[in-house]
C-alpha cells in the first residue's frame, strides 16, 4: 500500500473506452483522434467508492442540529430518528423522485472524480421499500456511464413493527425479499448492520447464509460502535468486506490475516458523527490492507466526496498519501469486486481518470484538503 508507482513526462492511450497503453512520453503514438495536455497534472484512477447509501428521501440535518447539541447517535434512533426517519421518508416517496434525486448526486460525484459505487438498499425495511430501492439502483445502473454495484442490505435495522419480533422480520427478509431480489437479479452483494440494538452477530450469521445460497457476497457493517463478534461471523462467510471497524479487537485483525476480506474504513462517518477513527496503522503495520470509502447517507456522513476522505484518511488516520490514494481506488475496487477491471492504470483496464489541476505533488492533493484539484474527469 506504501508504493505508489509514478511516471513522469508520460502518455497514456486509451481506445475504445479501456487503456490501450501508456509509458515515457517519448515513446507515445504519434497519432490519436483526441489529445488532452496534462502539463504539470497529475493522472490518476477515478476514485472507487465502495459504501454508499446513496438512495434515500431526505437529508437528516434536523438531527445533525440534536447532535450539536449533545445527542448521541443512538439517542436520537431512540427518539424516532436514525435509519427508521429514513425508512419513513422513503416509503412517501415515489420510484421516480428517487431515482431522480440520485441520479443528481451521482452526476456530482462524478464531477469530483467518483468513477465506480457502491450502493446499499437499507432504507426501506419492507417488501416494498426495499424492492422500490432496489429497482432505483437497478435504473441508475441503466442510467448512467458510472460502473454500480447494488448491496442487499434488508438488515439494516428492526422496524418499529418488528422490534419484538424479530424472527418476522427476518422471516420477511429471508423467505420473502431475497427469493425475488435474487430470481430478478437486483442485488450484488449482501450486507448487514450487526451492531447492539440492530442485527446481533447470530442474526447477521442467519442473513449471510441465507445470501450465500442466492450467491450474494457479504459486505458488512460491523464494529461501529461495539464489537460484537460481526469481523469473525463476516470471515466465515468469506465476506469481500467489512466495513467501519471504528472499534477492532485483537481475534478480529487474526481472523481478517487469514481471510480474503478487505477492511473498510470510512472515516467521513467518523468525522460526522465524533467517533473513533478506524485504527488503519495498527490495521495496516499488522500487514493487512484497508480500502477507505465515503459512507455517503443522511444520518452519518452527508458527503460522497472522497476526495475529502482522502484527506481525512490522512489527516486523522495517518496513512500517507500514497497509501490513502491505494486505498481509495484498487482496494477500495477489489471491495466491489471489481479490482480486474478498475482501481488502478493498467493495460486492459476500464479508463475511468482523474485529470488534476496543476500540482506540486501527490502530497498536495490530500493536504489540500476542501479544496478542488479535480479538473477533469473521464469515465468511459
Ligand atoms: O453506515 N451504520 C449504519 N448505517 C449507516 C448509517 C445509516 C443512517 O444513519 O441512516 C452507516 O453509518
Ligand atoms: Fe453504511
Amino acid at each position: 500500500m506504501a508504493t505508489m508507482q509514478a511516471i513522469d513526462n508520460a502518455y497514456l492511450l486509451i481506445e475504445s473506452g479501456l487503456i490501450k497503453a501508456f509509458g515515457q512520453s517519448e515513446d507515445a503514438p504519434e497519432r490519436a483522434d483526441e489529445m488532452i495536455e496534462a502539463e504539470g497534472k497529475l493522472v490518476l484512477p477515478a476514485w472507487c467508492d465502495s459504501h454508499t447509501h446513496l438512495v434515500f428521501a431526505a437529508y437528516r440535518e434536523g438531527e445533525f442540529v440534536d447532535k450539536i447539541h449533545g445527542l448521541t447517535y443512538e439517542q436520537i434512533a431512540a427518539k424516532g430518528g436514525g435509519i427508521l426517519n429514513s425508512a419513513k421518508k422513503l416509503q412517501n416517496t415515489s420510484e421516480d423522485e428517487l431515482f431522480e434525486a440520485a441520479l443528481q448526486r451521482l452526476e456530482q460525484l462524478q464531477q469530483s472524480g467518483t468513477g465506480a459505487i457502491e450502493i446499499k438498499s437499507g432504507y426501506g425495511l419492507s417488501y416494498e421499500g426495499e424492492m422500490k430501492m432496489l429497482r432505483v439502483i437497478r435504473r441508475l445502473k441503466q442510467h448512467t456511464k458510472l460502473t454500480i454495484k447494488a448491496t442487499f442490505l434488508g438488515a439494516h435495522a428492526f422496524p418499529i413493527e418488528y422490534r419484538e419480533d424479530h424472527e418476522g422480520y427476518l422471516d420477511l427478509l429471508l423467505n420473502r425479499l431475497l427469493p425475488e431480489i435474487a430470481t430478478e437479479g437486483l442485488a450484488d452483494f449482501i450486507d448487514a448492520f450487526c451492531e447492539k440494538g440492530y442485527f446481533s452477530a447470530e442474526e447477521t450469521d442467519r442473513v449471510l447464509e441465507a445470501g450465500a445460497k442466492y450467491g450474494l457476497q457479504p459486505k458488512v457493517h460491523v464494529n461501529q460502535f461495539n464489537v460484537i463478534g460481526g469481523v469473525q461471523t463476516s470471515v466465515k462467510h468469506k465476506a469481500l468486506s467489512v466495513d467501519h471497524l471504528e472499534l477492532l479487537s485483537d481475534e478480529d485483525i487474526t481472523a481478517l490475516k487469514s481471510s480474503d476480506t478487505m477492511p473498510t474504513a470510512l472515516p467521513a462517518c467518523s468525522f460526522f458523527l465524533r467517533i473513533p477513527y478506524t485504527p488503519a496503522r495498527t490495521i495496516i503495520d499488522a500487514g493487512l490492507p484497508l480500502a477507505i470509502a465515503s459512507d455517503f447517507n443522511p444520518g452519518t456522513s452527508p458527503s460522497g466526496n472522497m476526495n475529502f476522505v482522502v484527506s481525512l484518511a490522512c489527516i486523522q488516520m495517518r496513512m500517507t498519501p500514497a497509501e490513502a490514494v491505494n486505498a481509495a481506488t484498487l482496494n477500495s475496487a477489489y471491495a466491489m469486486g471489481l479490482s480486474q477491471q478498475l482501481g488502478s492504470i493498467a493495460v486492459g483496464k476500464k479508463a475511468n481518470l482523474i485529470i488534476t489541476k496543476p500540482v506540486s505533488s501527490l502530497a498536495f492533493l490530500p493536504y489540500s484538503f476542501g479544496n478542488n484539484c479535480v479538473e477533469r474527469v473521464i469515465i468511459t
